[in-house]
């Protein structure tokens, strides 16, 4: 590890949106007067009725009440498409990339992107979808899943994507708890060359969904399907319906845009609500700067629209930015580990966007399936989603940007709309490993986490607060803003906590440490340990369970399951096996553990609290230091998860 630092070239510097001075001078702004830094950047979309309200932000106790341009109105789904139409209508805004690199890309212009998400929209409307409804999308990285987004976005529906790789059981859980009018899904999801069968998973989920829901379903592989009458349509029959005309809804800035679920340290995930204005604002101003997106661009993020990454960057930023936007449905390492690279290629990507995980991944194939592909056009590179280790960063700086490009380390959260800690590519001098500085508008502050005490010093490790509102923030837990005030306002009255660790320099740089919460992160992905654990406890043979994380070479945090089993059931390996596949079918793949150990017990206070801190250090084979063990109930317990420990490395 080197502490050697990366200021902006002066090329990046000259032609980039901010270098350090106009940087400096808008953060500064933006404190200063954030009414009238976001009354301009709020300018940089359409609205049918202008706002004359901006910021109307309450952190209150009791009073959690987040609105901006509260008096505006406008439509997101106009403002990625429609308005663009007349400077970039033959533009492609979206390059589809589909899973098997032999069947050829496709290239969709904004003219067709139009008539495709109005057409949509007019199925939707058909199937009795109208303004506030809620539909849910569990599609493949296919062109309709976005839209899918849009359609809904156009006739002011609120559309809830589940990620496709979610089970049935995940699937209908989000149905019923936003009360759903439709679901739209894939006969097939192609992935790695690989068929997932996405509707017969959707066929099970509706045997648990109890509102009344029909489904929409796409063709995507021509495999056969069962259609149920009366409740399943075909995607291309219904658009042979109805017609292209399908004038935008004008929405209030604060009507819901979308839900999101995420998960969060305690029950299931939640329902996260961004709305209109204040988010497709936040996205687009973030997209534009913190990739320095210039017109012409083309723009790849690699994340899946099942997540708040593909929502910000593959649809709405860059659409709001009238940008061309790559949208793949593959896997980084299939047919081999050089596809990103034949990808970016291929498409001349000026922009590239991915998360740790994948980068490790390809790390360990080795430098080959780099070299061979001409990533001249590449201009900055980004990550998302995890710290990232300096020696991933330096492959991805040394290998993929041949020392020449630019890396955005950018830490947000689904409950953030956007980036909130990124450098600029023009403007910061980035260390690795580091998010850096603060974005416009974003107040970030450092706590001791027992106190609540701001560190005022420059150094500072303690749990990321941001004291002030910023318009791309959520706004609530679909039907249940109690929650929203207990679960980011109360540990720390007055601001918008986290939940992740971090440590600020002597430069006054971040450098997120992880969750604090019992929160994992897996290849990037967001786990509640305890939606892991009721899935355990939900079979038959499991007592009881605890789950936490663990160092993972590639996917950064490994899931390590503690269970100990019903009086009579044998440990055995098949059983193990049976747990893990459990798993997987109750939430799905990304969800099952990694390791699970078989404890006769798991280690308690008297009051019977399970111990976690305990059970990390054993999982992280760091069990020389458990520390004060002596409010145990059953001190014996521990020393068998020692003997008995899964992870020896
Ligand atoms: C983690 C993903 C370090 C963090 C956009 C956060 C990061 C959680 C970074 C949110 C980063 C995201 N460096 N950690 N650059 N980006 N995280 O909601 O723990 O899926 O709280 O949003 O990912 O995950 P989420």
């Amino acid at each position: 590890m080197t502490d050697k630092t990366y200021p902006p070239t002066d090329a990046m510097a000259a032609t980039a949106h901010a270098d350090k001075v106009t940087y400096d001078a808008m953060y500064a702004h933006s404190i200063a007067d954030p009414d009238g830094f976001w009354r301009d950047e709020g300018q940089r979309l359409d609205w049918i009725t202008p706002y004359t309200r901006v910021k109307n932000t309450s952190f209150a106790a009791g009073n959690i009440d987040i609105r901006w341009f509260e008096d505006g109105t406008l439509n997101v789904a106009a403002n990625c498409i429609d308005r663009h139409l007349a400077t970039r209508g033959d533009q492609t805004a979206i390059i589809w990339e589909p899973d098997d690199p032999n069947q050829g890309a496709e290239h969709i212009t904004y003219r067709q992107l139009h008539a495709d998400v109005s057409c949509f929209a007019n199925v939707l409307k058909a199937m009795g979808v109208g303004r506030g409804d809620r539909v849910v999308i569990y599609l493949p990285m296919i062109p309709q899943a976005a839209y899918a987004m849009l359609a809904c976005a156009r006739i002011g529906a609120i559309h809830s994507v589940v990620f496709a790789g979610f089970s049935a059981d995940a699937l209908a859980a989000r149905v019923n708890g936003s009360a759903a009018k439709v679901v739209i899904t894939a006969d097939e999801a192609p992935r790695g060359g690989k068929n997932t069968p996405l509707k017969i998973n959707a066929d099970k989920a509706f045997d648990k969904i109890t509102t009344d829901t029909a489904m929409l379903v796409v063709r995507r592989t021509g495999g056969a399907v069962a259609m149920k009458d009366g409740r399943d349509h075909w995607l291309h029959e219904m658009e042979g319906q109805v017609g292209n005309d399908c004038p935008p809804e004008p929405m209030n800035a604060e009507d819901p845009l979308f839900i999101l679920y995420t998960s969060g340290s305690t029950g299931q995930p939640k329902g996260v609500v961004h709305c209109t204005g204040g988010y497709l604002v936040y996205a687009a101003m973030t997209h534009q700067y913190t990739f320095d997106y210039h017109d012409g661009d083309v723009f790849w993020c690699t994340a899946d629209v099942g997540w708040v990454t593909g929502h910000s960057y593959i649809v709405y930023g860059p659409l709001a930015n009238g940008a061309t936007t790559v949208m793949f449905e593959g896997v980084p390492t299939w047919p081999d580990a050089g596809r990103f690279w034949q990808v970016c290629a291929k498409h001349k990507v000026n922009q590239f966007y991915t998360a740790p995980t994948a980068i490790r991944a390809l790390m360990g194939k080795g430098e080959g399936f780099v070299a061979g592909h001409d990533l001249s056009a590449l201009k900055v590179l980004g990550t998302v989603g995890e710290p990232i280790n300096p020696e991933a960063w330096h492959w991805y700086n040394d290998v993929v940007g041949l020392g020449r490009v630019p890396i955005v380390d950018t830490w947000w959260q689904t409950e953030t709309g956007g980036h909130l800690l990124t450098p600029l590519p023009g403007a910061t001098t980035t260390k690795p490993g580091s998010a850096t500085l603060p974005f416009f508008g974003i107040t970030p502050v450092v706590l001791e986490p027992e106190t609540g005490r701001e560190i005022a010093t420059t150094e500072a490790e303690g749990v990321l607060c941001i004291t002030d509102s910023w318009p791309g923030q959520m706004r609530t837990i679909w039907g249940d803003h109690d929650r929203f005030e207990q679960t980011y306002f109360t540990q720390y009255p007055g601001m918008f906590f986290s939940g992740d660790g971090c440590r600020r320099d002597a430069d006054g740089y971040y450098w997120i440490t992880g969750r604090v919460d019992d929160v994992i992160n897996v290849s990037g992905h967001r786990m509640g340990t305890a939606e892991v654990e009721s899935a355990l406890v939900a079979h038959r043979a499991v007592n009881e369970a605890a789950v936490v994380g663990y160092p993972h070479d590639i996917k950064g945090q490994g899931i390590y399951a503690y269970v100990s089993l019903m009086a009579g059931e044998a440990p055995t390996e098949a059983l193990r096996k049976e747990l893990s596949e459990f798993v997987r079918g109750e939430i799905g793949p990304i969800a099952k553990p990694d390791l699970i150990q078989f404890a006769p017990g798991l280690p308690k206070t008297r009051s019977g609290k399970i111990m976690r801190r305990i059970l990390r250090k054993i999982a992280e084979n760091d069990f020389g230091a458990l520390g004060d063990t002596s409010t145990l109930a059953e001190p014996e317990v521990v020393d068998d998860l020692i003997a008995n420990r899964m992870n020896r490395v």
